[in-house]
């Protein structure tokens, strides 16, 4: 064995023991769980897993990860996963053709690697923590309790049909059965498609037809921050128009009274007249796990495709190694289920690793903008994974909030989904970290699977900077390339965010159009993954993200396509052309602005307008998607071959209006005065 190898396994060894190794039943959360004292104490207990010991070689592991990927990860996967077939080979990848395999010949199950395992190991222990809408309501979930349900719904599933490679649409709130529901589709091989319970009934209806799910799994109602919403009848309207669904399962969150039809099955029901074991089916490495949609630029939502392994694989030992997550530590992360933040790190991530993890099913502000902290003291969390959206509202509510808490048993400190501004960032390190938990601002994507820049692991003790999600993980090299796509050496530079190796978690593939994947991601740069976002790298070589270079808003950290909003708004038929940009906003990160032109003749008030469209985007799409402000305009300014100079409309957004340079080249510059006329008269 080379001595480069020698001192990846030693350090395997001794720091990433496999996630069997995770167990120290000593103190590992038994079910009722001790309240009188922090869940997380480990007072007392030595912890083998510590990162602090690995610094030195934090670098030449680093330069392993790069170097010798095959070796590196074929190790990890041996040492963390639990395999029915042990793989033959490590991987086999191509970055121009965008064809991903890793883990080839080998055959494992990851609901079997993230519950079973673990339940032989400490049944009692506890898996999932549900924080439901109203503090202190909450319900503590084992390992053996999670197996019973994953594998009862996996027979269910299986009586109803569902086999090996089909596609079960998911739309349900944060909720312990929404786990289970993606563990009993992983168990048998189907592969789930989580939509986020805030989507209207069209988005779930174009998401369940683009891919041809035959089973929803549903609930009668959402609760969230004291309001509930009625999931099962807009999935009645969604599924309506949807020939390829046979079943809806239906589980009762509030135990509301809600119509049922032939369709419809009572998914508790139906869990009691099955079986409580269902055989984890073996799996390929590389069959699919699950997808998600996301917007681009262009055109629809796309389904993005995760497989088996190396996804797990990934998520597993980004949520110890980022978090710095140790056994019997309570670990929660905020965001709901339904992004992938919610797939790697409340479900995949943490369970795999036998974690505790809490499941969150209100919001920041409910009953008060306390609720967080309160929970972190109520349970002991230790490791916080939440969204700078979240953080600077809760920074304007005021410190006394967070002070009422006793905030003694946090140490790491997460965000995710936006730049986290360097106020939220103090905010988060001084006030609610009291100066000595970790800030760890993660930039990774729905397509990179798993955390891929981050503070932690470190060579060193530095401290995080705010602002810079800092340094990549293992196996990923960031690379900066400019418009023309040649690459920018060196410090101090800016430039588009490219990734050069391929890693475990990488997506795979859109579902059903592998076209559009390589047009997205690996034709704008031939051999790089292009991210779709901009980074700068610092004098110290540390990164920073500066946004989307391309048309993608992020608002409270949810991607919108600007192309998706615009043929959106067109569906209105007073309207002739929309335009919509982001602008900077103060709590939401980006706000959504639209640029809107009527058809001639149309005799409505311009505000009878602008509330037909928001509706529509609210009925389309959903509310999170309604642009904060529309505005009607004259026309639009386009060069003149006809293009929307989109520059010049963010620049207005922004109220930049010194900085919208030479207009004169425009088809008709008189509009651009026209436009910030407008702009200024509203504000
Ligand atoms: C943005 C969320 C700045 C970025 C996990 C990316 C960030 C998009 C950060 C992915 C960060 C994520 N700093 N921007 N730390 N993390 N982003 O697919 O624009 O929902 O491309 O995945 O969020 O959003 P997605």
């Amino acid at each position: 064995m080379s001595s480069v190898s020698m001192r990846v396994a030693r350090w395997l060894t001794n720091q990433w023991r496999g996630a069997s190794a995770l167990t120290l039943p000593q103190q590992s959360l038994h079910r009722p769980p001790p309240l009188s004292r922090p869940l997380s104490s480990r007072a007392g207990v030595s912890y083998p897993l510590q990162l602090s010991s690995v610094s030195e070689s934090h670098a030449s592991l680093y330069e392993e990860s790069l170097k010798h990927p095959e070796q590196f990860w074929g190790d990890l996967a041996s040492r963390r996963l639990r395999w029915t077939k042990k793989f033959d080979q490590v991987m086999d990848c191509d970055m121009r053709n965008g064809q991903f395999k890793w883990f080839l010949g080998g055959s494992l199950n990851v609901s079997e690697n993230c519950v079973d395992r673990h339940a032989e190991e400490d049944p009692d222990r506890v898996a999932i923590i549900w924080e439901r809408d109203e503090p202190g309501d909450t319900q503590f979930i084992t390992y053996s309790q999670l197996l019973e349900s994953t594998s009862r719904i996996a027979n269910v599933l299986k009586r109803e049909g569902v086999k090996k490679g089909d596609i079960v649409a998911i739309y349900m709130p944060a909720s312990p059965l929404l786990a289970a529901t993606m563990l009993a589709c992983a168990r048998i091989g189907a592969i789930h498609s989580v939509v986020f319970a805030g989507f209207s009934a069209e988005a779930l209806k174009s998401r369940i037809l683009d891919a041809s799910a035959s089973v929803v799994v549903t609930a009668d109602e959402a609760v969230r921050g004291g309001k509930t919403i009625p999931l099962k009848s807009i999935v009645d309207e969604a599924v309506g128009g949807c020939q390829c669904v046979q079943r809806v399962l239906v589980s009762q969150r509030t135990g509301a009274h809600v119509p049922m039809t032939p369709r419809d099955l009572q998914l508790e029901q139906a869990m009691s007249e099955v079986s409580d074991s269902c055989a984890p089916e073996p799996l390929d490495s590389e069959d699919p796990l699950f997808m998600l949609y996301t917007s681009g630029s262009t055109g629809k939502p796309k389904g993005i495709l995760h497989t088996q392994a190396g996804y797990l694989l990934y998520a597993s030992i980004t949520q110890q190694y980022v978090f710095d997550y140790r056994p019997g530590d309570v670990y929660a992360c905020v965001a709901d289920i339904g992004w992938i933040t919610g797939h790697s790190y409340v479900v995949y991530g943490p369970l795999c690793n036998g974690a505790t993890t809490v499941l969150f099913e209100s919001i920041p502000t409910y009953p008060d903008p306390g609720r967080y902290w309160e929970m972190v003291e109520r349970l002991g969390v230790r490791q916080f994974y939440g969204a700078p959206t979240a953080l600077r509202l809760l920074l304007k509510a005021g410190d006394h909030h967070v002070h009422k808490y006793d905030r003694s048993s946090l140490a790491t400190l997460g965000c995710v989904g936006e730049p986290l501004n360097d106020e939220a960032w103090v905010w988060y390190h001084s006030v609610v970290g009291e100066g000595r938990c970790t800030v760890v601002d993660t930039w990774w994507q729905t397509e990179t699977g798993g955390i891929s820049i981050a503070p932690r692991p470190s060579p060193d003790d530095s401290t995080p900077k705010p602002g810079f999600p800092m340094r990549p993980f293992f196996g990923i090299q960031p690379v900066l390339v400019d418009d023309q796509g040649n690459e920018l050496h060196g410090p101090n530079v800016s430039g588009n965010l490219c990734i050069r190796h391929p890693w475990p978690g990488m997506a795979r593939s859109i579902y059903g159009d592998h076209g559009r994947f390589m047009d997205t991601y690996y034709r704008p740069y031939p051999g790089l993954y292009f991210s779709g976002d901009g980074a700068r790298r610092d004098g110290e070589g540390h990164y920073q993200i500066t946004g989307r270079v391309d048309d993608v808003i992020n608002v409270k950290g949810h991607r919108i396509g600007t192309a998706e909003l615009e043929s959106c708004l067109d569906h209105d038929p007073r309207v002739a052309e929309t335009a919509v940009v982001g602008f900077p906003h103060d709590i939401h990160g980006e706000g959504i602005y639209g640029y809107v032109i009527l058809k001639d003749g149309v005799c409505e008030s311009d505000e009878e307008v602008i509330k037909g469209l928001r509706n529509i985007v609210r009925m389309q799409i959903g509310g999170f998607a309604v642009p904060e402000i529309l505005m009607i305009v004259p026309g639009l300014p386009k060069t003149r071959s006809g293009k929307i100079m989109r520059r010049i409309l963010r620049k207005i957004a922004a109220d930049r209006h010194d900085e919208l340079g030479d207009v004169s080249t425009l088809a008709d510059p008189s509009v651009v005065e026209k436009i910030v006329q407008g702009h200024t008269k509203r504000n």
